[in-house]
């Protein structure tokens, strides 16, 4: 059992792409797991509506919930359902930093073009201060969208400036998600990128996260 958030302090980095693929991974499994949409946006409940109204099997719950209470209202779903996944919506939201207080494993997508050391540092520091009340939390960054092209070296750059620059409290995944018109269609159509079975390299990425997330 496990609180999981996806979040971070940018927009578009790929949080729910990466809640919403998990969650149905999880569901396939036979896993017993909430979705929970805090970014007032909904693009999460979108797409499990999506989901339910096409009729795809497993179904995926999914709850919106935003402001004062939140903590509670999260460790309440905790009690109910075996997992909980958390899509956090963008900027450095009250959302966000109640959800880094009570989960037990945060996973923050960037973009290689926005892998910059002042985005990774306010993370780290972030983590440090969440930290504080939630100390066994575990933070890592997830690449996304990194370049199919193997002649940009973007994510060898990306590693190797992140082993110089040492952050205290994020570890980097091995895996990575590449751009992939996939994940985008996928989305679409409320499903995850394993179920809409057009691009192996896509699902074989996704299912790579999933291993290091929930450990295969
Ligand atoms: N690896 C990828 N390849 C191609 N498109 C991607 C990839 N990851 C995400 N996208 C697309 O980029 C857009 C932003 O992704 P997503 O909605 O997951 O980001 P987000 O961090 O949840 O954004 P927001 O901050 O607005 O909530 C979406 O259209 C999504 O389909
Ligand atoms: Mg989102």
């Amino acid at each position: 059992m496990a609180i999981v958030l996806f979040g971070g302090e940018k927009g578009g980095t790929g949080k729910t792409t990466l809640a919403t693929n998990m969650a149905a991974m999880l569901a396939l499994k036979g896993s017993d797991v909430i979705l929970l949409d805090t970014d007032r946006q909904g693009t999460a409940s979108f797409w499990a509506t999506v989901r339910e109204e096409t009729e795809v099997e497993p179904r995926v719950a999914c709850v919106q919930k935003f402001g004062k209470g939140l903590a509670t209202q999260i460790l309440d779903l905790a009690d109910r359902y075996e997992e909980v996944i958390i899509d956090a919506g963008g900027r450095d939201s009250m959302e966000l930093r109640y959800a880094l207080g009570v989960c037990d494993r945060a996973y923050l997508p960037v973009q290689p073009f926005q892998f910059d050391i002042w985005t990774i540092r306010q993370m780290d520091e972030l983590v440090e201060m969440a930290g504080a009340i939630n100390e066994d939390l575990q933070a890592a960054i997830v690449l996304n969208r990194v370049s199919t092209n193997p002649s940009v070296r973007e994510d060898q750059e990306t590693r190797d400036f992140f082993r110089e620059e040492g952050f205290a409290h994020l570890r980097l995944l091995d895996g990575v998600l590449r751009d992939r018109i996939a994940f985008r269609k996928s989305a679409r159509d409320g499903l995850s990128v394993v179920e809409w079975k057009r691009d192996r390299k896509a699902a074989r990425e996704m299912n790579q996260l999933f291993c290091e997330v929930y450990g295969g």
